[in-house]
């Protein structure tokens, strides 16, 4: 099922109003001296779009009759290309992605005008693209002098983010199809990884495999930078630098997922014992935090909200962590104080889709934002004990047997309308699963 870009693009066209749109393709970025980092196509462009080239520009004119879509795209180049590859050119940018009206990239300057004239306004984000933030302001000034003679003009500025992103935030059936994918190579990954591992083996070689796995199974690589954390190290979230020695007695955390050639991510977590075998203390955590994940996942159904899914886990592990013996105090005291925060500090999920950290909003105002029926969400909690944090004053001081064990469990779920669909689910996660026999 193919992702059905033009009707994307009619949605948006008729959510703009009278508002023209200018919405930037991402440029090629410097990694160092004259080598580039592999291009990474904006996600709202490409949702729009799908064209992965940089440094175009995508127009929406719902104020024109026709010609409403218009693409300025890099021409044809035939040096350029023997350097860099195939482009599209402005032939292409109408053939293939369904383009009205293409030009060449070095008309935009003259063009764009032109184009804006007769618009109510523009929708625009601001901050990020500053050389065509210039020629559009320039242009916007220009109608602004003009509009007391014409009585009529562009007045007003607005992000054209809550128009994309609420689109974004709800996935249509072919994106879900594509999310299921990613989910699917990203789940085989970890559970190649955890066959594989033995103690004695660098965070390298694991991160070799999974990401082999990633681009060998046609994805483009990992949807974010892989965390592949040995023991003390799964207490640092976003840890990466992934070179340690994989020792006997401790946890290892993979955090991995694969992006597919249309951007679509996975997001997984897996924690699980190097040598087979969970120490006591791991294993009351890693039953902790399973217990917490679980519940959390009970509560992804329409009409229940990310806020919700959150405090459910806080709840779960703040009780297992008083049974414990590693907090102290009235359950919801603890709770509305934060005082779990040494041991649990981030949120337990995020949206997922194009971005790993998806586009949209988690409250409205007052209100959390209540699930539907095609949202995509990670339901990610963990425990980390370290001596990075302080204790909270009235805490008990942890005892070395905890130390250094960071865990955390994360799967990808789409809300259906029954409850949760859990994408990740062939990366096994019960206790028993996470143990190697004989
Ligand atoms: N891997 C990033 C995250 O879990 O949010
Ligand atoms: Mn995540
Ligand atoms: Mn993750």
């Amino acid at each position: 099922m193919p992702i059905k870009y033009a009707k994307r693009r009619e949605q948006f066209l008729s959510a703009l109003g009278g508002l023209a749109a200018v919405i930037p393709a991402a440029q090629a970025q410097r990694h160092h001296a004259d080598v580039e980092f592999p291009f990474r196509q904006d996600s709202d462009f490409w949702y729009l779009t799908g064209f992965d080239e940089p440094g175009a520009v995508a127009l929406f004119l719902p104020h024109r009759a026709e010609n409403r879509f218009v693409l300025f795209v890099p021409a044809k180049d035939p040096l350029a290309e023997v350097w860099d590859g195939f482009r599209w050119g402005v032939e292409g940018a109408v053939t293939h992605f369904g383009a009205d009206l293409a030009h060449p990239l070095e008309q935009l300057d003259e063009l764009l005008p032109g184009y804006l004239e007769g618009a109510e306004g523009l929708s625009f984000r601001v901050g990020r693209h500053g050389p065509l933030e210039t020629l559009l302001l320039q242009c916007w000034a220009q109608q602004l002098d003009r509009a007391p003679r014409r009585g009529q003009g562009a007045n007003r500025l607005e992000a054209p983010c809550s128009i994309l992103h609420k689109m974004r935030l709800r996935k249509e059936p072919e994106e879900l199809i594509r999310l299921r994918e990613a989910a699917r190579i990203s789940a085989e990954a970890h559970e190649l990884a955890r066959a594989a591992v033995q103690p004695g083996m660098n965070e390298m070689q694991v991160r070799a495999l999974l990401e082999q796995h990633f681009v060998a199974s046609g994805g483009r690589g990992c949807a974010y930078p892989s965390i592949v954390a040995g023991g003390d190290n799964a207490c640092i979230l976003h840890y990466t630098a992934n070179n340690g020695v994989l020792r006997d007695g401790d946890l290892l955390l993979i955090d991995a997922g694969c992006s597919l050639q249309d951007h679509y991510n996975g997001d997984i977590t897996r924690t699980f014992p190097i040598n087979g075998c969970f120490s006591p203390e791991q294993r009351e955590l890693y039953n902790l935090v399973l217990a917490a994940q679980l519940a959390a996942l009970q509560q992804v159904k329409p009409g229940n909200s990310a806020e919700h899914i959150h405090q459910t886990a806080v709840r779960v592990l703040v009780e297992g962590l008083r049974s414990l013996g590693l907090l102290r105090g009235d359950l919801d005291g603890l709770i509305e104080q934060g005082a779990y925060r040494h041991l649990y500090m981030h949120r337990t999920g995020h949206w997922l889709g194009l971005d790993v950290h998806d586009v949209g909003a988690y409250r409205s105002g007052e209100h959390p934002v209540t699930l539907e029926e095609g949202m995509v969400l990670t339901v990610e909690p963990g425990l980390y004990v370290s001596d990075r944090l302080p204790v909270p004053d009235g805490q008990p001081q942890i005892e070395a047997r905890w130390k250094g064990i960071g865990i955390r469990i994360e799967d990808d779920v789409a809300v259906s309308a029954s409850g949760g669909e859990v994408l990740s689910a062939a990366a096994l996660k019960a206790t028993a699963d996470m143990e190697t026999t004989g």
